[in-house]
Order: structure tokens, then sequence, then C-alpha cells
């Protein structure tokens, strides 16, 4: 079974790492999907977010990072996927969540959403939190993969 994880992902943090290695474990193939929604305004470009996420992620046959624009439930039946999964992390995220999974089931009615509890030493992660502690200079030691860590904070402080 193939599945999705989509995401801003601007940029991963450990939280989502988590979220992909564990959902990686019930899948036979992964498709971490970065969305190309520029009207986040997004610190990253697209191409320097799926390059951060294969850093981060290392050499896995079974996982695969790309990107996508238009509608998730699109780009998930083009690549035969037969669920989405996405990381939940606290009760305010359950509401957009389940409004999101909702609409996907209505484009596309086949396609089922999957919700994976988050770890909870990343409960109170995100990557607002990563952006605006980098651009403050604080230390984002732990909070994203180590393999990222300088050009995060190269990139955030040189603004
Ligand atoms: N650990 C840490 N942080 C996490 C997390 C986890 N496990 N799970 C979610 N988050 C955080 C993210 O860091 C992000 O934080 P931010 O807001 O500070 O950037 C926040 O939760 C939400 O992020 P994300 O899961 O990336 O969702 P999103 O709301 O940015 O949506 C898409 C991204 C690509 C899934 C969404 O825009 C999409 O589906 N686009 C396609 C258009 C479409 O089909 N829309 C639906 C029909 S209208």
């Amino acid at each position: 079974m193939t599945l999705v994880y989509p995401g801003s992902f601007d940029p991963i943090t450990n939280g989502h790492l988590d979220i992909i290695v564990r959902a990686a474990c019930i899948c036979d193939k992964l498709i971490v999907a970065v969305g190309n929604n520029e009207s986040k305004r997004p610190a990253f470009t697209v191409e320097e977010r799926v390059e951060m996420i294969r850093a981060s992620i290392g050499d896995r046959e079974d996982i695969e990072v790309t990107s996508f624009t238009g509608l998730l439930a699109d780009f998930a039946k083009k690549v035969g996927a037969r669920a989405v999964i996405k990381g939940l992390r606290a009760m305010s995220d359950f509401e957009y969540e389940f409004q999101m999974a909702l609409l996907n089931k209505k484009l596309e009615p086949e396609l089922e959403t999957l919700f994976m509890m988050t770890s909870v030493q990343y409960s109170f992660l995100s990557s607002s939190a990563v952006k605006e502690i980098a651009r403050n200079g604080g230390c984002i030691d732990g909070l994203v993969p180590d393999c990222i860590r300088e050009r995060i904070a190269r990139k955030l402080t040189c603004r």
C-alpha cells in the first residue's frame, strides 16, 4: 500500500521526521509530498524543502520525496495512493484536519485520511516556531534534524 504524507515542511522538523519514520513502517511506500502553496509565503523554496527532507531521511528505497501543485486529492490519485497520512499534535489540529479530510473525501471518495499521533516530545513543535527561534538567533538544537540545522539558521538569520 502506498501512503502520501503531505505538508508544507517549511522547514521539516523532528516532529515531521518522527511521523515519516513511523508511517513508513505501516506501508510499502511512503510519498512525502511538499505542497507548493505560495499563499503561505514560505521561507524556503519548494526545492530547498524537498532537499532538506531528502537529507534528513537519508537513502531509503521505501520513501520518496517530491512536490505537488493543485489539489492533494488529485495528486494522491495520480500516484496511486490508497490514503493520506497526517500527524496530529493536539486537539487544536483536529478541527482543521477533520475539515480537510472531509473535503478530500468529497473530492476523491476512495481516498482515506489516516491520522497518526505525534510523539509527545514533539507535540509543541511547529515549523513557524522553528523559524521564529532561528530568526531571533535562538537555539534550534533538537527541534530539526541535525544535518539541516546550520542551513536553516544561516538562511533565516541572514534576512
Ligand atoms: N510535527 C511538527 N509540526 C507539525 C506536525 C508534526 N508532526 N504536523 C503538523 N505540524 C505543523 C507544521 O509544522 C505546520 O506548522 P506551521 O503552520 O507553523 O508551518 C502546521 O502543523 C500545519 O502544517 P502542515 O501539516 O504542513 O499543513 P498545511 O496546513 O500547511 O497544509 C498541505 C499543507 C500541502 C497538506 C495543504 O496545503 C494541501 O492539502 N494543499 C493542497 C490543496 C488542497 O487539496 N486543499 C484541500 C482542499 S480545499
